[in-house]
């Protein structure tokens, strides 16, 4: 497959188009919409991956909502988890008495995520849940866990935020990397 955004590099084949992502995003947003009749809600995105995702899923979220970002590195640019996961940023506003809710591009052995979420559970927030994307479903299903936009295929993923050593953030839609 042959697109220009790719850095001459082959993707094997769409996984998940424009349009189905637009809609599964939408339906998450009204859902994220009725979970949260009332209080705080802080929205917490993982960089750099879920930045498209989060941008565009807020936009669904039709109620009151504050944003920040945590930065967690565990890839480098291999394929393959490290385990090593180091936050290098992370909210500096209040958590406790706000729902919290993380926004992730993808879990896949859930390290990243398990780490994240005791670090936030910490800061005695009011509720804590996680949306992600997309889930490799590899990992035991962590209970804050509460929105999930795809079950993903055990293959590599890039696009609309998943990158492989920085190429393919940038594509509007999801690919297995060939
Ligand atoms: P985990 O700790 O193994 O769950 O890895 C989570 C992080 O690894 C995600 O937030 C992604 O940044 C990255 N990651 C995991 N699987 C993929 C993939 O298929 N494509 C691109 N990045 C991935
Ligand atoms: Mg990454």
């Amino acid at each position: 497959m042959v697109d220009p955004r790719a850095a001459g590099r082959d993707l094997a084949r769409v996984v998940f188009d424009e349009a189905t992502i637009r809609a599964r995003v939408g339906e998450l947003g009204s859902e994220i919409t009725r979970a949260y009749p009332d209080g705080d809600l802080l929205v917490i995105g993982t960089l750099k991956g879920s930045i498209l995702f989060l941008s565009d899923l807020v936009r669904r979220i039709e109620r009151p909502l504050h944003l920040d970002f945590v930065l967690a590195s565990s890839y480098g640019s291999g394929k393959v988890s490290s385990g090593e996961v180091r936050l290098l940023y992370e909210p500096a506003a209040p958590l406790a008495g706000r729902h919290i809710l993380v926004v992730e591009d993808i879990i896949d052995s859930g390290r990243t995520l398990a780490s994240l979420v005791g670090r936030l559970r910490s800061r005695d927030p009011l509720s804590l849940a996680v949306c992600a994307l997309l889930d490799k479903q590899i990992a035991p299903p962590l209970p804050e866990t509460r929105f999930v936009g795809f079950t993903a295929p055990s293959v590599f993923l890039v696009g609309y935020g998943l990158d492989h050593a920085e190429d393919f953030r940038h594509l509007p839609y999801i690919a297995e990397l060939a």
